[in-house]
């Protein structure tokens, strides 16, 4: 069996929590409690779970935005501090926010063209700039535009272009659709089956909408107080869920099975 791709082991984050009164230890809120996930080559995993689980604290620490207090994680083998350019050479993010992730003194060019700068990928940066603009759905004239002058779902757009222009072999997206209307949306679901049946890009999908992991997912993690509390098929998971919290999440969404984001 090859390696995976990702590797997480005994991952774990305390946040100190600011203290309630002047004597006493500061209370410490468990994040994230011993997480293990791994990612193959190629797939499409979904971590799903209320607001609150751990779900982006757990997407922070799989590409090292944030230190764990115990446990780590290894990137095609090897820990992903010991090598800060190969975890960035090889993946990429979408983060939850779509307005606080560009930064609004950079046209849409130098937003998009940053990873190719950070990582000195040799190249036409104009081109490679255009030609993931247009994969994205994007006019070519927006590369000269800023944040402002663009939509919630065009900036979101923005944001996936960047994290996918320099050819990572995994996309970590943290609620990356949410911002989106039903029509874009479906477009950049399309974009994600095409960039992982063509590139096998892997994507990690955190996402609140079952329906959509429904959709792209083959795998899923169901997360409750920073535990993962169920994991496999998502067809499995999604339609015979074993633990309670996943059958009142599942339970909360109307027609779940029939429910479709390109239908
Ligand atoms: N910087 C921080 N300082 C203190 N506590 C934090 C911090 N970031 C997250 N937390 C806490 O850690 C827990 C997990 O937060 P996290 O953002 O990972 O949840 P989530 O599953 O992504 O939720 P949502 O679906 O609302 O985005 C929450 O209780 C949250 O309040
Ligand atoms: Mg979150």
């Amino acid at each position: 069996m090859t390696a995976p791709l990702l590797r997480a082991r005994g991952l774990a984050r305390d946040y100190r929590l600011p203290r309630q009164r002047l004597r006493g230890p500061a209370p410490v809120q468990h994040a994230l409690i011993d997480v293990d996930l791994d990612v193959a080559e190629g797939e499409i995993l979904a971590v799903i779970g209320e607001s609150g689980s751990g779900k982006s604290t757990l997407a922070r620490l799989l590409l090292a935005l944030d230190r764990p207090t115990r446990g780590g994680v290894e990137f095609e083998g090897r820990p992903i501090e010991a090598d800060r350019r190969r975890l960035r050479a090889g993946t990429g993010i979408v983060l939850q926010d779509p307005y606080a992730s560009l930064d609004p003194r950079f046209t849409i060019h130098d937003t998009v063209a940053e990873p190719l700068r950070a990582l000195r990928i040799p190249g036409d940066h104009r081109r490679l700039v255009a030609d993931v603009l247009a994969r994205v759905g994007l006019e070519p004239d927006r590369a000269a535009q800023y944040p402002h002058e663009l939509s919630g779902g065009q900036r979101q757009r923005v944001a996936l272009a960047r994290a996918i222009v320099h050819g990572p072999r995994l996309l970590i997206g943290d609620e990356p659709l949410s911002a989106l209307d039903v029509t874009v949306r479906a477009a950049i679901v399309a974009l994600l089956r095409e960039l992982n049946a063509s590139l096998g890009l892997a994507v990690v999908l955190v996402s609140h909408d079952l329906g959509l992991v429904q959709h792209l997912a083959a795998r899923v993690v169901v997360m409750h107080g920073g535990r993962i509390v169920e994991s496999g098929p998502t067809g499995a998971v999604l339609g015979d869920p074993q633990h309670a919290y996943t059958r009142r999440l599942v339970a909360a969404v109307p027609r779940l099975p029939v429910r479709s984001i390109d239908a």
